[in-house]
């Protein structure tokens, strides 16, 4: 080896570190994004500047970053994607928006999506969604605005729900879920026709009563 090329190697292994160091080469979140995009079908190729060999997913159509490089939107809506919702959206932490709505998405809502501190927007609706709420859509405390409605979730309204701070809309209409209708918290405010064609989800609760049986 001559004098030469170990020099170009030492230059090579110092600015491999400084990236690695910097956090520049990492892209967790477009790696994130990906693994979304892999479990999609996408007739309509909305995802086909998907590249993960960028350094960063900011340049996507459909992704919205802030000045630091980090993502803050994904508009997805009336996409006609199929597929389900993957674990590694939960690493989107600085997401504030996640729309969906108005496609073919399958699966559960992860709980996961829980671990996005900063949404604002999670609008789900109009999709084909199976099983519960996650109860860690409690922990969502940025949250304004949850429409998951139009889908075949089952369950319960997670009681946590009724504690976050910043919720304004909620619409959890024409699914299938059971239980009673909460009325504590935020939910004081939100009306009636948003949880209505539910043919198992019983009316508000009463006060002072408890309900044995919640018909789930
Ligand atoms: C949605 O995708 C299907 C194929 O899965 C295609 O037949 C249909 O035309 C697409 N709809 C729109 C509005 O692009
Ligand atoms: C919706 O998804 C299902 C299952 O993934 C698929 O069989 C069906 O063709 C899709 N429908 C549309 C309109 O894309």
């Amino acid at each position: 080896m001559t004098m030469g090329s170990l020099w170009k190697i030492l230059v090579l292994v110092a600015v491999a570190s400084f990236f690695s160091v910097s956090g520049v080469s990492s892209n967790s979140e477009g790696d994130a994004l990906h693994a979304f995009r892999r479990s999609l079908l996408d007739p309509d190729n909305v995802l086909q500047s998907w590249d993960p060999t960028l350094v960063n997913p900011c340049t996507w159509f459909h992704v919205t970053c802030d000045q630091n490089n980090r993502v803050i939107r994904v508009d997805l809506g009336n996409s006609n994607l199929s597929g389900h919702l993957v674990p590694e959206l939960g690493m989107l932490e600085h997401l504030q928006y996640l729309e969906l709505y108005k496609n073919n998405i399958t699966g559960n809502i992860l709980e996961e999506l829980g671990n996005l501190k900063n949404l604002i927007s999670l609008d789900l609706y109009n999709n084909k969604l199976t099983g519960e709420i996650p109860r860690s859509l409690g922990n969502l405390k940025s949250l304004v605005f949850l429409r998951i409605n139009n889908n075949m979730l089952t369950g319960q309204i997670p009681r946590g729900l009724t504690s976050l701070p910043n919720l304004k809309v909620v619409d959890i209409s024409s699914n299938n879920l059971c239980g009673t209708i909460p009325t504590s918290g935020v939910f004081q405010r939100f009306p009636l026709k948003n949880f209505e064609n539910n043919p198992r989800l019983k009316g508000p609760e009463l006060q002072g009563l408890v309900s044995y049986d919640t018909g789930c």
